[in-house]
C-alpha cells in the first residue's frame, strides 16, 4: 500500500485543536482510498520553545527533510512576544521553513460555499456574483527577508525583489489561471515603489508567453477596495509577500470566517507545507470552537498538490460543503451554533466515509 509520510507541527494555540480534526480526516481518507500516512509529529513554535527552548529544533527541522510533506498548525502567541525578535516562533519556526525548503509559491483559495453567502459580510447582491479566487502570494522574498535594522531611534525593514524571484512566482499564476478562467490581476505599487514598477515589467514580459491570459495590473490600494466592491471580478491573484499576506486575511474575511482559508506553500519540486493562512488565535484557543475547516482543506491541498491525490483531495472538499450545507458549523460561521471543533471534524471525517456528495 502507498505510504505517504507528514511532518505533523502542531504548534500553539488553535493549532493542536484543529490538527487532531485534519488527522481524523485524513484518516477516513486513506481507509476509502487505500493508502496510509506515517505520521510524525514535532515541536515547533512556542510549544518547541517551552519544552527544548528553540522554536524550529534541529530534531524538528529533520524530521521536516525526512518526510513527503509538511502540515502545519499555527505558531506564536502573547507569551512569546517578549523574546528577541528573531527567536520569536513566527519568524524562527515559520519564516525559516519557507526559506529552508524555499516554499516560494504560496495559494491561497477563497470562495463562497453555495448557500453560504450570508456569511460573508458583503452586501447579498455583491455575494449574488460570486467568487472564486486563487491568491498567489510570493513568499520567500519581499520585505519579509530583506535587511531588517533598528537602532534607538529607528526601525527600517527592506523590500528587494529579484527578477528570478518575480519571474518564477508569475509563471506560476499564469500557469493557474490556464486552467482556471484565463485571468490574472497583478498587484503592485508600482506609483511609489521600485520594486513594484519591476514587479509589473517582469510580470509583462512572462504575460507574452502567455497570449490566452488576460492581464491586469492594480495597485494595491486599489484591490483593496475592489476586492470588498467586487470579488467576482478577480480570478487569480498574484501578490508579493506582503500584500499577499494582508489581501488574503481579507478574502478569509470576505468568504466568512479565517477558519475558511487554507494555504500550500510549495517549492520548485513539489514539496510542501500545508496550513491554515489564520494563525493561534490566542483569543479562541483551548474552548474547543475554532473552525478546522482551514486546516482540513490544507490537507486537502497536501493531497492534490504533494501528492497527487486528486480524488481524495476533492473528496475532503465536497464533505467540506456537505458539512456547511447541513449547517454543522462553529460559531465564527454562526454566532447562534454550538457545535465544536471535535464536531466538524467528525462529520466530515464521517462524510467522507459515507461518500456523501455536496450539491455544489
Ligand atoms: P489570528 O488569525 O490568529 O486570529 C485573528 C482572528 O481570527 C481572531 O479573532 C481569531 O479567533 C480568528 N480565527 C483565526 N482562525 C480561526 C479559526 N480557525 N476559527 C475561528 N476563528 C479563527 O491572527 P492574530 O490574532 O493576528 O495572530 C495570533 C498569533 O498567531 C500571532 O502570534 C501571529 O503572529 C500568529 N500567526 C501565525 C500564523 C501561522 O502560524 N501560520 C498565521 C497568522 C498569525
Ligand atoms: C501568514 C502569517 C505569517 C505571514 C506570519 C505568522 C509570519 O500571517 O501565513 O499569513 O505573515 O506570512
Ligand atoms: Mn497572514
Amino acid at each position: 500500500m502507498k505510504t505517504y509520510n507528514i511532518a505533523v507541527l502542531a504548534g500553539d494555540g488553535i493549532g493542536p485543536e484543529v490538527m487532531a480534526e485534519a488527522i481524523k480526516v485524513l484518516d477516513a481518507c486513506a481507509e476509502r482510498f487505500e493508502f496510509a500516512f506515517n505520521y510524525r509529529h514535532a515541536f515547533v513554535g512556542g510549544a518547541a520553545i517551552d519544552t527544548v527552548g528553540e522554536a524550529l529544533p534541529p530534531s524538528t527541522l529533520a524530521c521536516c527533510e525526512q518526510s513527503d510533506a509538511i502540515l502545519f498548525g499555527s505558531v506564536g502567541g502573547p507569551a512569546w512576544t517578549h523574546l528577541p525578535p528573531d527567536q520569536q516562533p513566527e519568524r524562527a519556526a515559520l519564516l525559516k521553513l519557507r526559506q529552508h525548503f524555499d516554499l516560494f509559491c504560496n495559494l491561497r483559495p477563497a470562495k463562497f460555499y453555495q448557500g453560504f453567502n450570508h456569511l460573508s459580510p458583503l452586501r447579498s447582491d455583491i455575494c449574488a456574483k460570486g467568487m472564486d479566487i486563487l491568491c498567489l502570494r510570493e513568499l520567500t522574498s519581499g520585505i519579509y527577508f530583506g535587511a531588517k535594522e533598528r537602532t534607538a531611534t529607528a526601525a527600517s525593514d527592506t523590500q528587494t525583489y529579484q527578477r528570478d524571484e518575480i519571474r518564477r512566482i508569475a509563471i506560476k499564476a499564469f500557469q493557474a489561471a490556464q486552467a482556471r478562467r484565463q485571468k490574472v490581476t497583478s498587484i503592485d505599487k508600482a506609483n511609489v515603489m521600485a520594486s513594484g514598477i519591476l514587479w509589473r515589467e517582469v510580470v509583462n514580459e512572462i504575460a507574452q508567453d502567455f497570449p490566452d491570459i488576460s492581464v491586469e495590473h492594480m495597485y494595491v490600494d486599489n484591490a483593496a477596495m475592489q476586492l470588498i466592491r467586487d470579488p467576482s471580478q478577480f480570478d487569480v491573484m498574484l501578490c508579493d509577500n506582503l500584500f499577499g499576506d494582508i489581501l488574503s486575511d481579507e478574502l478569509a474575511a470576505i468568504s466568512g470566517s479565517m477558519g475558511l482559508l487554507p494555504s500550500a506553500s510549495i517549492n520548485s519540486q513539489g514539496f510542501g507545507l500545508y496550513e491554515p493562512a489564520g494563525g493561534s488565535a490566542p483569543d479562541i484557543a483551548g474552548l474547543s470552537i475554532a473552525n478546522p475547516m482551514a486546516q482540513i482543506l490544507s490537507a486537502a491541498l497536501m493531497l492534490r498538490h504533494s501528492f497527487a491525490e486528486e480524488a481524495a483531495a476533492s473528496a475532503i472538499e465536497n464533505a467540506v460543503a456537505a458539512c456547511l450545507q447541513t449547517h454543522c458549523v462553529t460559531r465564527d460561521l454562526d454566532p447562534n451554533q454550538t457545535v465544536s471543533t471535535a464536531q466538524v471534524g467528525d462529520t466530515i471525517a464521517q462524510m467522507i466515509t459515507e461518500e456523501v456528495a455536496a450539491w455544489a
